[in-house]
C-alpha cells in the first residue's frame, strides 16, 4: 500500500445558491480544486463524486457520467459514492484507497448536494433513515436526534444549555468562515428561544438546508511535492457500519460506527485523541456535535457538555473543535460535508485558514456521519513541519 497524500483542496460557499445550478456547483469546486494542486484536468486519473440523492432533491441521476461531462474530465472514470450526509466521507476514502492501492495516481473526491430547489427538504431527507420502521411512521431525523438528546439529558445530567452552547460555538467560528452559510454569532438564549423543531431541539440546533459542493486532490505521497509545498499526509482512512434505525441500538447516546472507526483510525496512524489539535465533526444536530466529543474519545462518556460549558473546544481551547463553524454554521448541503470537513483540516494544516486559524496545529481528525450513524467516515490528516 502508498501512503497517500493531499495536494489540492477547495469549496464553494455554502447557502441557497439559487444562481448556481447543481452541475455549476461541483464544476466550479472541481476545477477550483485543480488550480490548487496545480495541476491540468488531464492530470486526474479518475473521480469519486459523494451525492446523497440528487434524484429526490433536483431529479438528476446518473452523476458521475454528468460530472465528467461538464468538468471536461470525460473519458476518465467517475462514481458516485452514496452513503446518506456520510457520502463524501466515503468518496474521499474512495479516491485515497485508490490511490494506495497503485491503482490509480491523481484522483478527485468531490461532493455536491444542492438541497434549496425542493420546497420542503425534509422527506428527502427523511429517505437516508430506516423507509419501513422510521421514516413512514412519521419519524424524521430532527426528531430521531431529539431522543437521543434526551436521553443524553437522562443518563448524564448534560443540561440543555450545554446542548445549544455546540450550536454557538459553530456559529462563533463560522462568523470568520467567508464561505459559510452563517458568518453571524448566536447566544445560548438565542438557540434556547429559537423555534421548536422536536423537544429538546429548536431551528437554532439544527444544520441549515444547503446548496453547495467541495473537492480534494489526492496522490501518491512521494510525488505530493511536484504539485504542492504543503502536501497533506492521510495517517488514517477508516469506515464502520451501525443498525441503520435507532430502536436497535443498545444505547442512544452513543454511535457504535464512531467508536468503531476511531479505534480503527487512531492505530492506523498510531496516534491517540490527545494528539488530536482540532477535529471537524458532524453536528447536523447540536446534540450529536456533543456526542461526537465524547465517543471520538476526546472527553469521558457524559463530559460532553462540561467541556463544552468550559470552552474546551473553542478555537483556543484543549482541542479546536470545528474551526469552519461545522455544519451548524457553515452548512450541510450533506454530499459535500465530508469533503469540506477534510478540505478545511487542510487549510488549517497549511495556515491558510484566515481568521479561523487554529495556532500550531500539526493534526486533525474528521467525522462524518451518514444518518443517525449507520454509517460512520474518520480521516486523520497531518503535516510535517520540518
Ligand atoms: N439555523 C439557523 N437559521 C436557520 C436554520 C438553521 N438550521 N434553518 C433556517 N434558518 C433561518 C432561515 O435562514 C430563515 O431566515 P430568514 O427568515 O432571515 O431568511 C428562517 O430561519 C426560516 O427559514 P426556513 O427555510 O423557512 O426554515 P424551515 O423551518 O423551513 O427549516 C429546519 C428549518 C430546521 C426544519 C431545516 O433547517 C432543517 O430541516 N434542518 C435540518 C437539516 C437536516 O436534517 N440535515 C440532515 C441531518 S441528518
Amino acid at each position: 500500500m502508498r501512503d497517500v497524500a493531499i495536494v489540492g483542496v477547495s469549496q464553494t460557499k455554502f447557502g441557497e445558491l439559487w444562481e448556481k445550478s447543481f452541475r455549476d456547483l461541483v464544476v466550479e469546486a472541481g476545477i477550483d480544486a485543480i488550480r490548487d494542486a496545480n495541476m491540468n484536468g488531464e492530470d486526474i486519473d479518475a473521480m469519486y463524486i459523494g451525492n446523497m440523492t440528487g434524484g429526490l432533491f433536483v431529479g438528476q441521476e446518473h452523476i458521475g457520467s454528468l460530472i465528467a461531462e461538464h468538468s471536461g474530465l470525460t473519458p476518465i472514470p467517475a462514481t458516485r459514492v452514496e452513503a446518506a450526509c456520510a457520502s463524501g466521507g466515503l468518496a474521499l476514502r474512495q479516491a485515497i484507497m485508490a490511490v494506495a492501492s497503485g491503482y490509480y495516481d491523481r484522483v478527485m473526491a468531490a461532493g455536491v448536494e444542492k438541497m434549496t430547489d425542493v420546497v420542503d427538504a425534509t422527506p428527502a431527507i427523511a429517505a437516508a433513515a430506516d423507509r419501513e420502521w422510521e421514516a413512514q411512521q412519521g419519524v424524521t431525523f430532527p426528531s430521531l436526534y431529539a431522543m437521543m438528546a434526551k436521553r443524553h439529558m437522562y443518563e448524564y445530567g448534560t443540561t440543555r444549555e450545554q446542548i445549544a452552547g455546540f450550536a454557538v460555538l459553530g456559529h462563533k467560528n463560522g462568523a470568520l468562515n467567508p464561505k459559510a452559510q452563517f458568518q453571524r454569532e448566536i447566544s445560548v438564549d438565542a438557540v434556547l428561544n429559537s423555534t421548536k423543531v422536536a423537544s429538546p431541539l429548536n431551528i437554532l440546533d439544527c444544520s441549515p438546508v444547503s446548496d453547495g459542493a467541495a473537492a480534494i486532490i489526492v496522490c501518491p505521497a512521494d510525488e505530493a511535492h511536484k504539485y504542492t509545498d504543503t502536501p497533506i499526509y492521510i495517517r488514517a482512512s477508516t469506515q464502520a457500519s451501525a443498525t441503520i434505525s435507532l430502536h436497535n441500538r443498545k444505547s442512544l447516546t452513543t454511535i457504535p460506527s464512531t467508536i468503531f472507526a476511531a479505534k480503527k483510525a487512531y492505530d492506523m496512524a498510531n496516534l491517540t485523541p490527545k494528539d488530536m489539535d482540532m477535529a471537524e465533526v458532524h453536528d447536523c444536530f447540536s446534540i450529536n456535535g456533543l456526542i461526537a466529543i465524547e465517543d471520538l474519545g476526546f472527553f469521558e462518556k457524559g463530559k460532553g457538555g462540561q467541556a463544552i460549558e468550559d470552552g474546551l473546544i473553542e478555537r483556543d481551547g484543549d482541542i479546536a473543535v470545528n474551526p469552519s463553524g461545522g455544519l451548524k454554521a457553515r452548512g450541510h448541503p450533506l454530499g459535500a460535508t465530508g469533503i469540506a470537513q477534510a478540505a478545511e483540516i487542510t487549510w488549517q494544516l497549511r495556515q491558510e485558514a484566515g481568521k479561523r486559524q487554529v495556532s500550531d496545529a500539526t493534526s486533525g481528525i474528521t467525522l462524518n456521519i451518514g444518518g443517525t450513524g449507520g454509517t460512520a467516515a474518520i480521516h486523520i490528516l497531518s503535516v510535517d513541519r520540518k
